[in-house]
């Protein structure tokens, strides 16, 4: 089974307050998430593997660590993935950005990929999954299917408001990919929206209605 981590830092539950207030404008929406994505971001790389190398100082030898092992790279679902990757490349910039259309079949209501674009070494990555929010969780589970089927398999999944029906879904279909998130909302409405969520968070995010 894959793990649920909460990030239940302070800041990000106050930024988090700000970004569902159907009174916060684009502008200040945009800013809010790309804060909260850095403060997440320094949640995700906690258990990121260090190695020592030696420094020197101005005045002495030191052996010091540094970041080891896998290199990271970020996919975030079109469109309001986008709105996230800024904030977490501030913390990670050495990180390479694919990205992951898709639209859903009106008549089979399925996610359907439309464009899909990775770093050339994806499969020699860490790839944080991006969708700030986790509905149903058919994206999500499509957008992990088409990494792994592209032999991509060390994933995490990073929103930022999840379902339980969308944390459920990911967990049964992917039980490698740890989800993290900074709040499990109460459920889906019948239009797949997350309640009480903060709306449709590409419209909020692009000013687009
Ligand atoms: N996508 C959104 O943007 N908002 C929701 O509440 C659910 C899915």
């Amino acid at each position: 089974m894959s793990k649920l981590f909460i990030c239940d830092h302070p800041l990000i539950q106050h930024k988090l307050t700000f970004i569902r207030d159907k009174n916060t404008n684009t502008k200040d929406f945009r800013e809010l998430v790309d804060e909260v994505a850095t403060l997440m971001a320094y949640e995700i790389t906690r258990d990121i593997p260090l190695e020592t190398i030696t420094v020197h100082t101005p005045v002495a030898e030191a052996e010091a660590r540094v970041v080891s092992g896998r290199m990271l790279g970020l996919v975030p679902i079109l469109r309001a993935g986008l709105g996230m990757v800024d904030g977490i490349l501030k913390l990670i910039p050495s990180a390479k950005v694919g990205h992951i259309g898709l639209f859903r079949d009106p008549q089979t209501l399925q996610p359907v990929e439309y464009y899909i674009n990775l770093p050339t070494d994806a499969v020699s990555r860490t790839l944080i999954v991006i969708d700030p929010m986790l509905a149903t969780g058919g994206s999500a589970n499509a957008a992990i299917e088409a990494l792994k089927k592209r032999g991509c398999f060390h994933l995490k999944l990073m929103c930022l408001i999840a379902a339980p029906e969308g944390i459920k879904a990911v967990q049964d279909a992917h039980p490698d990919v740890d989800i993290h998130v900074a709040a499990v909302d109460q459920h889906l409405d019948d239009h797949g929206y997350i309640i009480p969520g903060l709306g449709d968070a590409g419209d909020r995010m692009f000013g687009t209605k």
